[in-house]
């Protein structure tokens, strides 16, 4: 199972690299490469389905950089020669890492977090983002807790 994902990954990463090989080799689009209308169809998704609608994708990418507050090039790598984006390279292993924290974000969310029903949780409550971890940072910060906390951890204790 886990050898044919394998597998099947590193021939849609070979796909994409020659679909960009292509991209790059015809040079920029007419019009200077103006980046206008819909964002181009992604080649090398691994995580999120194939099928994805471009804008809807875009959407993720945005909310990432906010929420973990970088710009698109923490996870992706310019192509020197064309000075432009190469989106589909997975040479930054921040991109590696994104796909797994991509994919473990999903899990909670759909796997544990569809499961609860708490009246008490607004939809908002009800999913977990990479804000909710990151804050705001690449690496999210270890939580300490204030130092007015209670006096007891239990709370005040019955008197026997
Ligand atoms: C925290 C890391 C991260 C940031 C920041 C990020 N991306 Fe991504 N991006 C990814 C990952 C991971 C994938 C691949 C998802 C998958 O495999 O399903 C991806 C895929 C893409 C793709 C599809 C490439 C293809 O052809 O397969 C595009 C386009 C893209 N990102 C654009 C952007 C833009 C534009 C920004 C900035 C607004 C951005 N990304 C910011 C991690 C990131
Ligand atoms: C449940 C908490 C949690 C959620 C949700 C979460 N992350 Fe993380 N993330 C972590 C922790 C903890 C680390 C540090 C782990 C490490 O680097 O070994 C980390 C590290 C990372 C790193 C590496 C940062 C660095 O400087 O090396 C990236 C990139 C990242 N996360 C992206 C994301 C993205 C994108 C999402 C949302 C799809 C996300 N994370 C959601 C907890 C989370």
């Amino acid at each position: 199972m886990l050898r044919k994902r394998r597998l099947s990954a590193a021939s849609l990463v070979l796909t994409a690299s020659l679909f960009s090989f292509a991209a790059f080799a015809q040079g920029p689009p007419a019009g200077g490469g103006e980046h206008h209308g819909p964002p181009p169809k992604p080649t090398n998704l691994k995580v999120f389905p194939k099928d994805i609608d471009p804008e809807e994708l875009m959407k993720h990418m945005h909310a990432y950089t906010h929420d973990l507050g970088v710009k698109c090039t923490f996870c992706h790598v310019g192509d020197e020669k064309t000075h432009h984006m190469n989106f589909a390279s997975d040479a930054k292993p921040d991109k590696e890492i994104a796909r797994t924290m991509i994919a473990m974000t999903m899990e909670i969310n759909k796997k544990y977090l569809s499961t609860i029903n708490d009246p008490d949780a607004k939809p908002e409550n009800k999913v977990v983002t990479c804000g909710t971890c990151h804050r705001g940072n690449t690496m999210p910060a270890p939580f300490k807790a204030p130092p007015d906390g209670p006096q007891h951890p239990m709370g005040a204790m019955p008197k026997p």
